[in-house]
């Protein structure tokens, strides 16, 4: 058998080419189509492309470690929705992976995708045309050397792209690495299929003591598919990350955080109850604020965030005039508005944390008015405001609904 990172990098393939992730069944596709964090075209396109992207023109992405495909159907979909113009290049060691993933895009039709079964650390060398948006999520922390596959990532990204990350988050696992070690004792020599088993029975008879078991946040073992138990719990190679090393990570290819999902998540002020202590964070850097906030809740499992090259130009997408609000799919805007409707208050649960929001005024009134379509002038003059009354009326809506990532803006000229 293969040792040190040879053998790790050898049962990591032979991990997901038994056990392909997530588990998906590619009939399903005639059903639903599953959209999310990152990679969404209009959350990209508001945090990469400052709301100005037109995707009806070339625009090239790569799914790095797609496995069964979530990221890879919901961009190449999306894309085919606006055109012909978009193209996806889907990579992953795993050819089990890649099976259901081509069979997920055949129930489709789906015909703008070229599968790759190769190490994304090889991408430098395959020497493909650069790519303006790159998805890694949850590869990069099974890596012998992160920072490795970051940079071979990062060769490949036009300079003013941008690429949707998901690393672990340290604190919001806390327990699942402690059984991992306790399994790599008492089963890591057996076959990986037959660790399962015996996996289970260990874990059914922990004690309550057992952080595992006090940790609410952590259920994938509970789930019932193997796949998800032994991704979880049986990994030959996985570590996580707390906000300030995931800084790090970035710094080591010359990148920059452009935000974290969901930004209020990451926000302290919304944790802390005491004015005097809230009035302390005004000094802090937006690092140190994420930190914070991380240390606060303890219930962060994943890190999910855009990164751009330091030197890129592009920005956020800004309030402006032909700024089209856009809501995110499964937030209508009449459902929203009738939620808000006369009420100062609204509460939504994170991570099992009740946490109670101000509502800025008519925020009901003008988000009903978010049609996908409508520019903030156009609703401008359906309110009867002068653009500086439009801006202060909307500014504080926008504030409080991108901090949940329900919010986004693009460029209404563009498709
Ligand atoms: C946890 S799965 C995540 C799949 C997908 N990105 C998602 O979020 O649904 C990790 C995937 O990374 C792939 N992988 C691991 N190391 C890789 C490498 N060096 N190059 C390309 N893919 C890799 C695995 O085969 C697996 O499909």
């Amino acid at each position: 058998m293969a040792k040190g990172s040879a053998g790790r990098d050898k049962a990591v393939s032979d991990q997901y080419e038994d056990f392909p992730y997530p588990p998906r069944n590619p009939e399903d596709e005639r059903d639903r189509l599953i959209t999310g964090s990152p990679s969404h075209l209009d959350e990209v396109n508001h945090y990469i492309f400052a709301g100005q992207r037109d995707f009806s023109k070339p625009f090239r992405a790569l799914v790095a470690g797609g496995g069964t495909g979530d990221a890879l159907i919901m961009l190449a979909q999306q894309l085919a929705d606006r055109g012909e113009a978009g193209h996806v290049t889907y990579l992953d060691v795993s050819q089990a992976s890649r099976s259901v993933a081509e069979a997920r895009a055949a129930s489709r039709g789906l015909t703008n995708i070229e599968f790759l079964t190769g190490s994304l650390l090889d991408l430098p060398n395959m020497g493909p045309e650069p790519f303006d948006y790159i998805d890694c999520c949850g590869v990069l922390h099974h890596l012998e050397n992160p920072e490795e596959g970051l940079a071979a990532l990062d060769a490949v990204l036009v300079d003013d792209g941008g690429m949707g990350l998901m690393l672990y988050a340290t604190l919001g696992r806390t327990g699942v690495y402690h059984v991992q070690n306790a399994l790599k004792i008492l089963v890591g020599d057996e076959p990986q299929k037959n660790q399962v088993p015996l996996a289970k029975k260990f874990v059914a008879g922990l004690p309550k003591t057992n952080w595992l078991n006090r940790n609410p946040f952590v259920g994938d073992h509970k789930m019932g598919e193997d796949a998800a138990f032994f991704d979880l719990l049986l990994h030959p190679r996985d570590r996580s990350y707390l906000v300030p090393e995931v800084i790090d990570l970035l710094s080591s290819s010359r990148m920059s955080l452009v935000t974290f999902l969901e930004p209020v998540k990451y926000d302290p002020a919304v944790f802390l109850k005491d004015k005097d202590l809230i009035k302390r964070l005004k000094k802090l850097s937006d690092i140190d604020k994420a930190t914070l906030a991380e240390n606060i809740t303890g219930s962060l499992k994943t890190h999910l965030f855009y990164a751009q090259k330091s030197s890129s130009s592009k920005t956020i997408a800004k309030i402006g005039p032909e700024m089209v609000p856009v809501l995110k799919d499964g937030n209508p805007a009449e459902t929203l508005a009738n939620a808000f409707k006369g009420k100062k208050k609204f509460a939504v649960t994170f991570d099992g944390e009740k946490i109670e929001f101000d509502l800025p005024e008519r925020i009901s009134e003008i988000i009903g008015l978010c049609d996908g379509q409508r520019s903030l002038r156009d609703m401008q003059k359906m309110l009867d405001l002068n653009w500086e009354g439009m801006r202060s009326a909307f500014a504080p809506i926008f504030k409080l609904l991108n901090g949940w990532n329900i919010l986004w803006l693009k460029d209404g000229a563009k498709k």
